[in-house]
């Protein structure tokens, strides 16, 4: 089971291997983090996921991380799911964000991921389910991933990503 962080900042400021942005279905690049992540990893990053997208929500896809500095080597591409109430299976798509950007870590053999705090911007996810779901979701899944990063852009984010790690302990 990968080791768990906690942090606040910027997500394209990260030294892991690999980063997460919550995509949309096109990789094509948007807003958000992933609008951020874009312009960090510059045009090739939008070249490379129409190359390889659409993307399922809840699947992941791999492309190189391109201008960003080492130690990224990898961009992992991941499609949240759009909050609807809750009733149509958000929870199952959100979880298996976290999952399959692990089983994608594995695949590329990188030991450090970082993560936003998927589907809660745009998408809509309410940010303390999201927070439980993607701690319990990264605890339960094996993988040769040695630490997860889940990097909150706000005081708030942050807060309820401490008292999810809390809770689950
Ligand atoms: N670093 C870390 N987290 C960030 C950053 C950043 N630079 N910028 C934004 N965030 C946070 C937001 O505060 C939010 O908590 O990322 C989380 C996810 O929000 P969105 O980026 O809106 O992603 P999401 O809700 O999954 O919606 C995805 O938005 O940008 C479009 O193309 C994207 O259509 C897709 C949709």
């Amino acid at each position: 089971m990968a080791a768990i962080e906690i942090v606040l900042g910027d997500i394209t400021r990260e030294r892991v291997d690999a980063i997460v942005t919550a995509a949309n279905e096109s990789l094509l690049g948007g807003g958000g983090v992933d609008g951020a992540i874009h312009r960090a990893a510059g045009p090739r990053l939008a070249r490379a996921g129409g190359a390889i997208g659409p993307c399922e929500p809840g699947d992941a896809l791999v492309t190189p991380a391109f201008d960003l500095d080492p130690p990224v080597r990898h961009i992992i591409h991941t499609v949240g799911p759009v909050w609807e109430g809750g009733g149509y299976g958000e929870a199952d798509v959100l979880a298996s964000c976290y999952r399959r950007s692990l089983a994608v870590a594995d695949e590329i053999g990188a030991r450090t991921v970082a993560f936003p705090a998927i589907a809660t911007g745009v998408y809509g996810f309410p940010p303390d389910q999201a927070a439980r779901i993607a701690v319990a979701t990264i605890k339960a899944t094996p993988t040769r991933v040695e630490r997860v990063r889940l990097v909150a852009f706000d005081d708030d984010a942050h807060r309820l990503l401490q008292a999810a790690m809390s809770a689950s302990e």
